[in-house]
């Protein structure tokens, strides 16, 4: 079987130029001007561009999380993200306290086999390091492909480690060619200010952003950048949301220290002052909060300046009624948005469009950048001979509006409802198949590989 897209205008993270993609079964076969014009089907781009299928390399999908599961399964979630032009999602294992990783791995294996539409890999959640589990980080990253490892510095009393287990997973994890990723944001802190507000009776949820301020995380993420170095491993912080934590990984780069930062699309696009619509509010209630615009204005540049190397979702999302577990206490309310579907769309017309960022860096921290971290690239994140060929057709003209009615997330409510966005994705290929077409998917449930990922 052969393929070919022809006439697009070519984009990669170095890359613009109107030109052909040749594939042959599931990969690149040759990318360039004037490619022979024979297969098996032929896709005419004209006008298109034509670019690598996204990466989001945190999304929530079927997680046991507060006392319910966030609401997409590996099968809903992965196929909402072909929807929004993204082809591989890397989800996470969270370890239960007191139990194995491999136990969690086995778990979370029996959720998406055969069940994925799109192609997916894992992080493993350490939230228990012990001898035991020391034992366990070497077999994940040789035997299973899984060769990060997330820490949750938050979430105190369910998720949280201390820094004497932090030091030495990193250790760890660093003599096994893995990177540590951290939700850095200071728990003690924020156990105190939550629990401080409930004895106040402040229950709304403005008391979920007002007990995580900007301080927390600029804490944490500082903290987290100096056990990196000192141990020497590489370090990626998550969902990073404001100017203070964005400082502190500038700080670290003084001392020519590289710690990888991942913000999310809402971090960049959304307001704090959500918080104060009354309940209406759950529908933004994440961790971190989000912040104000000052902190949007650092991340925007932060992207410019290489600080900020991918724009991710944190996708975790949950119906109206399970928000609702928290109608009378802030801290109730599962943490957690849907946005898989909607990231590349809302960082093309928000980015591209409104001039805050050029092609080929949108296509650097959609796709490049995570592949290139997190041990997947050249299989996936680029358009070359031999790559995965995992593509998006995209036509930066067309104008949409976002809504609960015509997404594909399973959840009632769109975090976007009615913002109106140029720019919209229109096929979407994934390993040589058409995977989305004119609103339609092509591929079938259990389509989606689980992609084992090499050493950084
Ligand atoms: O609110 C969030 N972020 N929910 C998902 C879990 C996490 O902290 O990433
Ligand atoms: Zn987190
Ligand atoms: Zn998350």
């Amino acid at each position: 079987m052969s393929l070919l897209i022809k006439n697009g205008r070519i984009i990669t993270a170095t890359d613009d130029y109107v030109g052909d993609v040749f594939i042959e079964d599931e990969s690149i076969v040759a990318v360039g001007k004037n490619l022979p014009q024979r297969a098996t089907t032929i896709i005419d781009a004209t006008g298109l561009l034509v670019m690598p299928g996204g990466i989001d390399p945190h999304v929530h999908l079927d997680m046991p999380f507060m006392g319910t599961f966030s609401s997409d399964t590996h099968e809903t979630g992965t196929r909402a993200a072909l929807f929004g032009g993204t082809t591989t999602v890397i989800d996470f294992v969270l370890q239960k306290q007191g139990h194995s990783l491999h136990e969690a791995l086995a778990e979370w294996n029996g959720r998406a086999r055969g069940t994925a539409v799109g192609d997916y890999s894992f992080h493993m959640a350490v939230t228990d390091y012990n001898d035991e589990t020391k034992k366990e980080i070497r077999q994940m990253v040789e035997e299973e492909g899984i060769t990060s490892f997330k820490t949750f510095m938050a979430y105190k009393g369910a998720l949280m480690i201390d820094d004497r287990q932090m030091t030495a997973l990193m250790q760890e994890v660093k003599k096994c060619g893995g990177l540590v990723t951290v939700h850095a944001t200071n728990g003690d802190m924020i156990d105190y200010l939550i629990a401080k507000h409930r004895a106040e009776g402040k229950l709304s949820p403005l008391y979920h952003y007002l007990s995580q301020p900007e301080v927390t995380e600029a804490e944490a993420s500082a903290r987290f950048a100096d056990i990196a170095n000192y141990t020497g491993c590489p370090g990626y912080i998550v969902h990073l949301t404001c100017e203070g934590a964005l400082n502190a990984v500038r700080n670290a780069t003084r001392r020519n220290q590289t710690v990888f930062v991942e913000t999310c699309i809402q971090y960049l696009l959304l307001d704090a002052e959500l918080y104060e619509k009354d309940f209406e509010g759950a529908k933004w209630v994440m961790s971190p909060p989000l912040r104000k615009g000052k902190d949007r204005e650092t991340l925007w540049a932060g992207i410019n300046q290489g600080l900020v190397r991918v724009v991710a979702t944190d996708h975790c999302p949950f119906l109206w009624k399970q928000k609702l577990m928290g109608e009378k206490d802030f801290s109730k309310i599962p943490n957690g948005h849907p946005a898989i579907e909607n990231r590349m769309e809302l960082l093309f017309s928000e980015g591209v469009q409104k001039g805050r960022i050029g092609l080929n860096k949108y296509v650097e921290v959609a796709s490049t950048n995570a592949a290139k971290i997190f041990g997947l690239w050249p299989r996936k994140g680029t358009l070359a001979p031999g790559s995965d060929a995992d593509l998006v057709l995209f036509d930066p003209n067309e104008k949409h509006t976002l809504s609960a009615k015509t997404h594909h997330m399973n959840v009632d409510y769109s975090a976007y409802e009615g913002w109106d966005l140029t720019g919209k994705v229109k096929t979407v290929i994934l390993r040589g198949r058409v995977a989305i077409d004119h609103n339609q998917c092509l591929v079938e449930k259990g389509y989606g590989q689980f992609i084992k990922r090499n050493k950084v």
